[in-house]
């Protein structure tokens, strides 16, 4: 299979840690593409119309897209290691929803600011997508501290990954203030294997 990505995507960055979790590296290559909006350039046109990644390619052609799909599919291969059974399944799934609504509010002000001129980026645009981002750090302080300290699942690799891209292009917003238990679990989450070989640089 082919893995299209780019390392800096928190949605990649998922896959390849569900990859590395459950000991599936050697069946994916991984191809680095690159492109915008504006220019598809490298990017999966032909297997995804969208032009997004992660996409998966599989053997016999057919491609996988969004992120949630390709983990799903990854983990079903591997034998449902990262999606619990239901209930918790439920859990597992609005968490990873969540974490992934923090990448799409963070990925979009990282597009507004190397997009546009400053002059005609929009502070308001930036502080809502920062407001979105904001309210959902403090849900999972107040109510999600105790999933994301149970048995390893998809939604907590999500919430690292999602943690992970803040770390690396908003920094200055400074996540971990008001969210001291959210902060405590991402160094312990941060320090194992998979997120360390993932890494965004
Ligand atoms: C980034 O460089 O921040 C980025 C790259 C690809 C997808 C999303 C974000």
């Amino acid at each position: 299979m082919r893995l299209f990505h780019a390392l800096a995507s928190p949605f990649v960055r998922k896959v390849v840690v569900l990859l590395k979790e459950t000991g599936q590296e050697t069946a994916v290559t991984l191809v680095p593409v690159a492109g915008n909006a504006v220019d598809p350039g490298t990017m999966p046109v032909a297997q995804n119309p969208l032009g997004k990644i992660p996409t998966l390619e599989r053997e016999d052609g057919t491609a996988l897209y969004d992120s949630r799909v390709i983990c799903r599919y990854l983990d079903d291969r591997a034998g449902g290691r990262l999606y619990p059974a239901a209930p918790r399944l439920w859990e597992t799934l609005t968490l990873e929803a969540t974490a992934d609504g923090i990448m799409d509010a963070a990925v979009l002000m990282r597009y507004e600011v190397i997009t546009r001129d400053e002059d005609k980026r929009s502070a308001a645009w930036l502080e809502g997508q920062w407001a979105k981002i904001s309210r959902t750090l403090d849900v999972l302080e107040a109510r999600w501290m105790s999933h994301l300290s149970g048995p390893l699942d998809m939604g907590q690799v999500a919430v690292g990954c999602a943690l992970g891209y803040l770390d690396f292009r908003l920094a200055d917003r400074d996540w971990r203030a008001g969210h001291p238990q959210l902060a405590d679990w991402y160094a312990a989450f941060a320090a194992r294997d998979s997120m360390k070989a993932t890494a965004p640089a």
